[in-house]
């Protein structure tokens, strides 16, 4: 009996073991993850951009940006998305608790400090794995830039975004951050 729980207690640590991840798995994890996102989201943009300009483009964002993110997480396990202060998918605003992270890092801009290429926190059953994203390429600013109120993609953007708080960005701004949920 005793000898019988003792071997339970070994191979229930071991399982626990074998299923939890340290702070810093969580990071790399995180960070694969999130680097697996932009490539995938930046690759078919810049696609998309070429064959069918900034509305095609436009079109594809958004009907498959959300898509592409929510399957980038499920191969890996994982929930994954992409929030905003200035947000244009509804879907995509930042929650009370992003929304501290977020301003924080923006006073660090302001203040003229790096930011942290990403944060941790740990909870009781999961890690959440926050990386800011900036407008890092000139690219961006097609559609999140200072757009010309007259021009067709303008109104095509608030068509389909009535809410739009997602223009008038400049290069180095912080746009927003990828938010990746680890279970431990
Ligand atoms: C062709 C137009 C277009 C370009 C170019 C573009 N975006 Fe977007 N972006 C969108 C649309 C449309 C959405 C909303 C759909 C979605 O992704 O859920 C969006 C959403 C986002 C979001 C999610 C938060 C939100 O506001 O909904 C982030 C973050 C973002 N874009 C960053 C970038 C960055 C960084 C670049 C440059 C690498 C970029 N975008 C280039 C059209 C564009």
């Amino acid at each position: 009996m005793i000898r019988y729980s003792l071997l339970s207690l070994i191979v229930s640590s071991s399982l626990l073991f074998a299923g939890s991840l340290s702070g810093e798995q969580a990071g790399q994890k995180g960070s694969a993850v999130s680097a697996s996102l932009l490539e995938k989201l930046s690759g078919e943009l810049k696609g998309y951009m070429q064959r069918s300009g900034p509305i095609g483009a436009l079109n594809f964002c958004s009907q498959n940006a959300l898509n592409l993110t929510d399957q980038v997480g499920k191969e890996s396990n994982v929930t994954v998305k992409r929030v905003s202060l200035k947000n244009r998918n509804p879907i995509n605003v930042a929650n009370a608790e992003e929304e501290i992270i977020l301003r924080r890092w923006a006073e660090l801009q302001h203040s003229g400090q790096p930011l942290p290429s990403y944060e941790i926190k740990q909870r009781n059953e999961e890690y959440m794995y926050y990386k800011p994203i900036v407008i890092n390429s000139e690219a961006c600013l097609k559609c999140h830039g200072n757009i010309a109120s007259e021009s067709p993609l303008f109104k095509e953007i608030k068509k389909m975004y009535p809410e739009d708080k997602a223009m008038g960005y400049v290069m180095g701004d912080l746009r927003g951050m990828i938010v990746v949920t680890l279970p431990k």
